[in-house]
């Protein structure tokens, strides 16, 4: 059984929960409520003093899930950051989570969709959510496919607010839900080839390259068929490490538009960061170098006043 999870600081006391409760101890699940039953205060501080921070729902309420996500939408304006930065870690965090399991089913791409939208609502009027997401996303990420999880999760935010700044006409619906699905394909490759998402382009041999600059096509063409899959995703998918220098892959395209371009630098950025480690403030003083010509000077110098004001 898959479970989603919702994390108990977005619940208020007296909720009526529209699906079936599972609590989490150790590594089994325990049913807790039932569908319809209340979340009381009590409830809710007995777990709180146990430390139990997440409760679980079966993934097959998925829909549950989705109607539940927009009651919480409608009233979010009323909720502090910090209500709002766990919903959208929740939201995302379940997004990237069902990709990376199953990237080509419509659920994972309708719940990515939906996510984005939450994004896009929840980044647009804050200074500070994007920094809590970032911050949150990429603590305690051990293990590869967490670190691909949070790479995910953080380009998805940062492309969203930055591509909002820009208050241009760039789609950001379609531009999050690529995002989400950028790197999908790691899951498609061999524990060994894993391994190349996390290293330096300049460390890899012939080979490795070779197998690494497959990866956006691998990401694209289990949704090509699909007929819920946007065109527009599919594009800035398959383009996502592509240049305007005509050095990225796999076409090395010369142009691009500018949804492309902030996709691929925005991918590109926290790349640098999450899965290789870098830090932050010395990505962005070598992006501002050594990523001239591979971008356009005046999107490098939005790019980092605008990451300036959030990380
Ligand atoms: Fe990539
Ligand atoms: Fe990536």
């Amino acid at each position: 059984m898959n479970f989603i999870s919702i994390r108990l600081t977005t619940i208020s006391p007296g909720l009526i929960v529209p699906f079936n409760v599972y609590i989490k101890v150790g590594n089994n699940f325990f049913h807790y409520l039932h569908e319809n039953d209340e979340f009381d205060s009590t409830r809710l501080d007995r777990l709180r003093i146990k430390g139990v921070k997440k409760f679980h729902i079966n993934s097959t309420d998925e829909i549950k899930y989705e109607n539940f996500l927009g009651q919480q939408l409608e009233n979010i304006h009323l909720n502090p950051e910090t209500v709002k930065t766990s919903l959208a870690l929740d939201v995302s965090e379940n997004s990237a989570d069902m990709i990376l399991k199953d990237a080509n089913n419509e659920k994972s791409y309708t719940l990515a969709k939906f996510s984005s939208d939450i994004l896009q609502k929840v980044v647009a009027n804050s200074d500070t959510i994007l920094r809590g997401i970032v911050t949150q996303s990429r603590t305690g990420s051990t293990d590869l496919a967490s670190r691909i999880q949070a790479h995910l999760i953080n380009t998805v935010s940062i492309s969203i607010k930055f591509a909002d700044e820009l208050k241009s006409n760039i789609n950001l619906n379609a531009i999050g839900i690529a995002a989400f699905y950028h790197d999908s394909s790691f899951s498609q490759f061999s524990v060994q080839d894993q391994k190349l998402f996390f290293k330096d382009l300049k460390e890899m041999n012939a080979q490795e390259l070779t197998i690494y600059k497959s990866h956006p096509e691998k990401s694209v063409s289990g949704l090509q068929d699909k007929s819920f899959a946007d065109k527009e995703v599919l594009e800035l998918i398959m383009t996502h490490e592509e240049k305007v220098s005509g050095g990225g892959f796999p076409r090395k395209l010369t142009k691009l538009t500018l949804s492309q371009e902030v996709l691929s630098l925005c991918a590109f950025y926290d790349r640098e960061v999450t899965c290789l480690g870098k830090n932050p403030q010395e990505v962005l003083d070598a992006i501002m170098i050594e990523q001239v010509g591979n971008y356009n000077l005046d999107l490098l110098k939005k790019f980092k006043a605008f990451l300036k004001k959030y990380l």
